[in-house]
């Protein structure tokens, strides 16, 4: 192989992870940050990517916001590989590879009346459809939000919550109020019953969240009228290569990095854990 056809191999390997430096830092909080990147490629909420530590290790984090050269990575400091991206700071590099899966397509939802459910952290790949609806209002029949944390200082985007609110019907619920009574103690899922839907045939809905909150909204909605082919969930399955070979994320004869994270629940009834 000649060194010019080599190279071309290498600028077209997805496996291959590239520099990116940090432009901005939010501590949202002690074990919560929001990583921008710089990253200028094409990216939709919901992908991924595999953010890596050299001889440290890899770990997969969706995009949680997309910008002019940017993408922001909200990361929950969980072990190894994201405590030492902890110590990271504006102006270091971190290495990149993707971004991966499939991701929400706004086509989907648009013109719908859209709810979006998520649990903590989960909040994050769903959060640039939010807001792209927030910014194109004429382009939704309505936007609802709910969304639950485990205490008022576990809340994370909580400015985006106010913005929204101005646009939509936001709910931010807290499993314990811990001294701040601002927000309703209870599950996200209890909202469900009660969600306000002109039309659940024609509704839209994604879910995502730890396991159990997805089972308990997924049913709720299901009560409500939703069909199985409006509601969509994201996985986060334990990953490896993120690119469809090694076999990690299959479930059945899914592979939650290539044909996810994102599923319509009419595919996904099969992967709910
Ligand atoms: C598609 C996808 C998107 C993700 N998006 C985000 C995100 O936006 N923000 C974020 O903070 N995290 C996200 N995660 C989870 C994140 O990848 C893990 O927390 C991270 O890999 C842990 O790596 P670590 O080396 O720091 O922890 P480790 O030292 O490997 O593990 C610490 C603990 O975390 C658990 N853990 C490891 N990987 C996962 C996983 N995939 N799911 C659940 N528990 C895990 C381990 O079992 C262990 O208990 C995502 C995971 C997937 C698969
Ligand atoms: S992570 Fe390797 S096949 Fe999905």
């Amino acid at each position: 192989m000649s060194h010019k056809e080599c190279e071309s191999t290498l600028e077209s390997n997805d496996y291959l992870p590239f520099p990116s430096e940090i432009v901005e830092l939010v501590k949202h909080t002690d074990t919560e940050y929001t990583f921008r990147m710089s990253y200028t490629g094409n990216v939709k909420p919901g992908q991924f990517f595999e953010i890596s530590i050299p001889k440290v290790g890899e770990a997969p984090i969706s995009v949680s916001g997309i910008g002019e050269g940017t993408v922001d990575l909200t990361i929950r400091k969980a072990g190894t590989v994201t405590g030492h991206i902890f110590e990271c700071r504006p102006g270091d590099a971190l290495f990149m590879r993707g971004p991966y899966g499939n991701g929400f397509d706004i086509e989907d939802y648009r013109h719908r009346e859209l709810f979006i459910i998520a649990g903590g952290t989960g909040f994050s790949p769903v959060r640039g459809v939010a807001d792209y609806f927030f910014r194109h209002p004429g382009e939704t029949k309505g936007l609802t939000i709910a969304a639950g944390f485990k205490t008022p200082k576990d809340i994370l985007f909580r400015d985006d919550f106010i913005r929204w609110k101005t646009r939509g019907r936001v709910v931010v619920t807290v499993d314990s109020a811990a001294g701040d009574t601002a927000y309703p103690v209870g599950l996200v899922t209890g909202y469900i019953p009660v969600l306000e839907i002109e039309d659940p045939k024609e509704a839209a809905a994604i879910v995502v969240g730890p396991p159990a909150m997805m089972r308990f909204s997924v049913a709720g909605l299901l009560d409500k009228g939703f069909p199985e082919s409006h509601i969509w969930v994201s996985y986060e399955r334990k990953m490896c290569c993120g690119i469809g070979k090694c076999g990690h994320c299959r479930i059945n004869d899914s592979y939650v990095c290539v044909d996810g994270p994102v599923f319509l629940l009419s595919r996904a009834k099969a992967l709910l854990d």
